[in-house]
């Protein structure tokens, strides 16, 4: 399919740098944000032909997100992803800060559920919708200590992702979580046995596989079904 277009919501680096260098490699137009000036996504821009461009969001400002819906007005998305998220360590809920709390929240949950509100007009009827998860969101699979706040995050991001593909069940979009496995990045941490590079082009081919089936799905890079 040529000329399919992808929005990458928060790809300055890590996973979201290399889904956009990805995803231009194998032939799509790629609209990349940052919320900083990037220097390796501006490189790869630059190196792109014009096929991957860079625009500027902070995803938890709702102003900013209005603002980049109206520059891209008349755009045709096949994919939106919305990939930022943060991490803020390995405190026990009793230690967590109401001001961490909310951050955490506010970034993974809430904001990547208004991004597709304010965004997904955008997106062609057989599109897809999809956001960065993980495994540490599946709540029955919560059997190892760690980690509370961000794994509370991811869970309630799935949750209101269902929510979500509940109000919109007749858009015929393809809606999907995803689980790209344990990378080492900052968000992962140096002692993960994945690399970006390594991972990234399975979670594409998941991406492209999907492309087209309507229903929400929270999978993982190979395609499998993660439970909730
Ligand atoms: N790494 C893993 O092992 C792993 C495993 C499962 C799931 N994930 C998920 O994969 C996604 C990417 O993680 P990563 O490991 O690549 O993390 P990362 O290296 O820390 O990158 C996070 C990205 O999100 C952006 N971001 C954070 N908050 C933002 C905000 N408020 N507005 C706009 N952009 C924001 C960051 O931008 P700045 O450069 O401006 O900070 C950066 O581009 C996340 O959703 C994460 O939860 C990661």
């Amino acid at each position: 399919m040529p000329n399919r277009q992808a929005l990458i919501l928060g790809a300055s680096r890590g996973l979201g740098l290399v889904l956009a260098r990805e995803l231009t490699r194998r032939g799509w137009r790629v609209i990349a944000t940052m919320r900083q000036d990037a220097a390796e996504l501006r490189a790869s821009a630059d190196a792109s032909n014009g096929r991957l461009t860079v625009e500027s969001l902070e995803m938890t400002s709702p102003g900013q997100l209005a603002a980049l819906r109206e520059r891209l007005a008349g755009r045709r998305l096949d994919l939106l992803f919305v990939n930022a998220a943060i991490d803020r360590g390995d405190l026990p809920i009793g230690e967590v800060p109401t001001g961490m709390f909310t951050e955490v929240m506010i970034t993974n949950a809430l904001s990547p559920l208004r991004a597709l509100e304010t965004l997904r007009d955008l997106v062609a009827p057989g599109g897809t919708v999809a956001v960065m998860s993980s495994e540490q969101g599946s709540v029955s699979r919560n059997t190892e200590p760690g980690y509370e706040l961000y794994k509370a995050s991811k869970a309630a991001l799935n949750q209101l992702m269902r929510s979500y593909a509940t109000r919109h069940a007749d858009d015929g979009q393809t809606k999907l979580l995803i689980d790209p496995g344990h990378n080492r990045t900052r968000l992962g941490g140096p002692g993960a046995p994945l690399t970006a590079q390594e991972s990234i082009p399975a979670v594409a081919d998941v991406l492209e596989a999907q492309a087209g089936a309507p229903g929400l799905r929270f999978l993982d890079r190979h395609g499998e079904i993660v439970p909730w």
